[in-house]
């Protein structure tokens, strides 16, 4: 059991990565607190995972939610040893779209709420010697032409983390990040139909987007993350690591 009682907390937990991640992370001995904005999807990971988790709904768009999802936390379990930043907005924008409010929200849900997430966790951070993983995007790099908000929200994440890492090593709280990659998750399916490709596109990929011939999971994504939560991975902290099939970061081509 490599997260043996440790405390998570997982923002966006109820669907895609966030949900492979609290299933893994409960299977390692974690309790995690399960974030989410459907009542509905975390009630079934409740029935599903039983004492090890607790419920926390909170819309990140509202300022008063991270101190809000700390309280739970602690109300659940008693203290907190990681935090995982996970929950983001995925909608598409490009120069000619995008508008300040729809730039706004992009902003509040991916960036401004993780780092006031992190504020109102500190304390209890350095209570534990514990550590932040967020979850950014190889898009922070460059990003796609319709991802314009999104990519600059996740670029805005790496720096985050580097700058915490190397403000906060001398409190014993870690900060690390993890760029994914494209993941087959639910909601990428469904973004994909509604971009227009077909039913069947995981499977009509070439070696241009997938070279390993099939796309990447999210219990791929979820196992990776457990060594950065434990204690295994300390002291490394400011790790920015790219999780990706393709072998040069930022090529990530037009789908
Ligand atoms: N799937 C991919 O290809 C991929 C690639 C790179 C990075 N990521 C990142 O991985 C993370 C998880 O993405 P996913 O693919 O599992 O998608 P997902 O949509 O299943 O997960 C995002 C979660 O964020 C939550 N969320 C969105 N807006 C919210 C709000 N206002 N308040 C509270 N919660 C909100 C959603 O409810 C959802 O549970 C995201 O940070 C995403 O940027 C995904």
């Amino acid at each position: 059991m490599r997260l043996k009682d440790k405390v998570i907390i997982i923002t966006g937990a109820t669907s895609g990565i966030g949900k492979a991640l609290t299933v893994r992370a409960v299977a390692e001995g974690a309790k995690v607190l399960i974030h989410g904005i459907s009542k509905e999807d975390g009630q079934k990971l409740l029935d599903h995972l039983g004492k090890s988790v607790a419920l926390c709904i909170a819309d990140l768009e509202d300022l008063s939610s991270p101190k809000k999802i700390v309280d739970c936390a602690l109300d659940a379990f008693g203290q907190i040893d990681a935090v995982v930043n996970n929950a983001a907005s995925i909608e598409r924008s490009n120069l000619q779209q995008i508008t300040p409010e729809a730039f706004t929200k992009t902003i509040t849900i991916n960036l401004q709420s993780a780092l006031f997430l992190v504020q109102a966790a500190f304390a209890h951070l350095k209570k534990t010697g514990g550590n932040v993983l967020n979850i950014g995007s190889i898009n922070a790099y460059t990003g796609e032409s319709s991802l314009l908000a999104y990519s600059i929200s996740k670029a805005g994440l790496q720096t985050m983390t580097r700058n915490l890492a190397n403000a906060h090593g001398v409190d014993g709280v870690r900060f690390n990040l993890i760029n994914p990659g494209w993941i087959l998750t639910d909601r990428e399916y469904a973004d994909q139909i509604k971009k227009g490709l077909p039913e069947n596109w995981p499977t009509k990929l070439g070696p241009e987007n997938i070279p390993f011939g099939k796309m990447s999971t999210p219990e791929q994504l979820a196992s990776a993350c457990i060594y950065w939560l434990s204690d295994e991975s300390k002291p490394f902290t400011g790790s920015i690591v790219d999780l990706e099939q393709f072998s040069i970061i930022g090529r990530n081509p037009e789908k």
